[in-house]
């Protein structure tokens, strides 16, 4: 069997940065705390004027393809993720393929190009895609480029505004990667269900509180169904577990469900009786409402024991540093993840060869999906080259002012006027329309 996986990675943040506790709080009348020690939240990402999902996803692209060296004429698909797409017909891919082509001399002409959709776990779904033409054979030798690409933008006043964001991951898939490789069992929880979603429009209808309720329950089942398909999950031998990051705090709940689930049989969850007591069984209780508070009181005990805390802080914590500071990036936000923790091994010169990790991807309306990666030679010296927290550094911070502005240029049904708040270099750039209405791109 071949193996297949993540051969390269590169991350574009939007180049504006907004202060959520100490601007964005105060101005919308909110604590602070709510955002740093609720949601888990510092910073997030914001597009300037000139900065869309094309030119992120596109810049994210172009610096991968430099780094690593790649020849145009090796990619043979290439695949977009996004829930932010501004047409219903056109691919965001071709866009990016167009704008990669300005710049690289060479055409795209022969790949298989297009868009998948569904919510933010599009970005493992192509990724998948990737995976299987190439165990197929039906690459020819040749690697994917998967982009996920998204402004994760909600409408004024809408509780999601706190986790907003925008950014990209372009990540190389190929045979004989150097970063990770795929597993081939995956499982899986899917359902029908509204907890998100945007009728043509472009900001979501969100069911905020019900979303994460979805989140946990549909992580469970598919934490489930991987080991239905594959064998019961040992929590020792995962090095990390990115989880899809809505909001760092969303992590904070499924990471202790996560726990909870691969314990459950195990020394651990004796050790951890001996502390907390015995984990709740329904028949104790006289109804479903009844359970679930036993529940919800038993996972506060959990989270507290020094054998949780020990394992989050080794496991979970540096999953989430690049989001605490880009907010919500939808299709990119679990490979942020899962950078976020890699960066963090190799800042600690950890040894990963042969190491595994656990990912859950999420997406409303709704799936969760679980597999694992293993770590692959050489994965040190291709993450040393993420420049993300240079990016994160560099970016220009908004007033609350400037904020509203920022929101209003990139709302659609808006025309609003505003000049460029950074400066573009060596980077694809919005031009325009054309006559077709299409967008135009240029590089500066
Ligand atoms: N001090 C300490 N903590 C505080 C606080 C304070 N002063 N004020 C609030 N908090 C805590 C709250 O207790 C809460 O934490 P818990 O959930 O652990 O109790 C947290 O901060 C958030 O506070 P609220 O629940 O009051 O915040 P909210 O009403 O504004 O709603 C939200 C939060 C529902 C997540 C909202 O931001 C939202 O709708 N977000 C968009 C939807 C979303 O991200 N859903 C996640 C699952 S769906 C998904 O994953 C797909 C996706 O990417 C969108």
């Amino acid at each position: 069997m071949k193996s297949v996986g993540i051969d390269g990675i590169s991350i574009w943040s939007g180049k504006l940065s907004l202060d959520l506790p100490n601007v964005f709080a105060p101005s919308v009348g909110e604590e602070p705390e709510k955002y740093t020690k609720g949601l888990g939240l510092y910073t997030c990402s914001f597009p300037d004027v000139r900065e869309d999902i094309v030119t992120m996803g596109a810049n994210a692209a172009y610096k991968l393809m430099i780094k690593e060296g790649i020849d145009p004429r090796d990619i043979g698909r290439i695949d977009v993720a996004t829930e932010s797409s501004f047409d219903a017909s056109k691919p965001i891919s071709t866009y990016i393929s167009g704008c990669l082509e300005q710049v690289l001399g060479e055409e795209f002409r022969n790949v298989n190009n297009g868009e998948r959709k569904f919510a933010c776990i599009a970005g493992t779904q192509c990724i998948d895609d990737a995976h299987n033409w190439i165990l197929s054979g039906r690459n020819e030798g040749k690697s994917a480029l998967v982009i996920a690409t998204d402004t994760a933008l909600y409408e004024r006043g809408n509780p999601g505004e706190a986790t907003q964001g925008a950014g990209a991951v372009a990540m190389l898939i190929a045979e004989d990667p150097s970063i990770v490789e795929l597993s081939l069992k995956q499982g899986y929880s899917s359902v029908d269900e509204t907890d998100f979603l945007k009728p043509n429009q472009q900001f979501p209808s969100v069911d905020g509180k019900r979303s994460v309720q979805v989140y946990l329950s549909l992580m469970k089942e598919a934490l489930t169904n991987f080991e239905e398909r594959s064998e019961k999950m040992d929590i020792a031998e995962f090095e990390f577990v990115p989880f899809h990051v809505p909001f760092p705090g969303m992590v904070r709940k499924v990471a202790s469900l996560g726990y909870r689930h691969m314990t459950r049989g195990t020394s651990i969850e004796e050790e951890l009786e001996k502390i907390i007591g015995p984990k709740p069984e329904m028949e104790e209780f006289s109804g479903h409402e009844e359970y679930m508070e036993g529940i919800r009181k038993y996972m506060k005990l959990l989270d507290k024991t020094e054998l949780y805390q020990k394992w989050y802080k080794r496991v979970i914590e540096p999953t989430i540093e690049i989001s605490e500071r880009a907010g919500n990036w939808y299709t990119g936000s679990v490979h942020l993840a899962r950078a976020s923790s890699l960066i963090y091994a190799a800042k600690e010169k950890l040894n990963l060869v042969g190491k595994k990790i656990l990912v859950g991807s999420y997406g409303s309306g709704a799936q969760a999906e679980i597999h694992t990666e293993t770590v692959k030679e050489g994965w040190e010296g291709k993450v040393k080259k993420i420049d993300i927290y240079e990016q994160l550094d560099s970016r220009r911070p908004l007033s609350f002012e400037e904020y509203e502005q920022i929101h209003d240029v990139h709302n659609y049904s808006k025309d609003t006027l505003l000049t460029d708040l950074t400066e573009y270099k060596n980077e694809f750039v919005f031009k325009g329309y054309g006559k077709m209405g299409e967008r135009t791109y240029e590089f500066v």
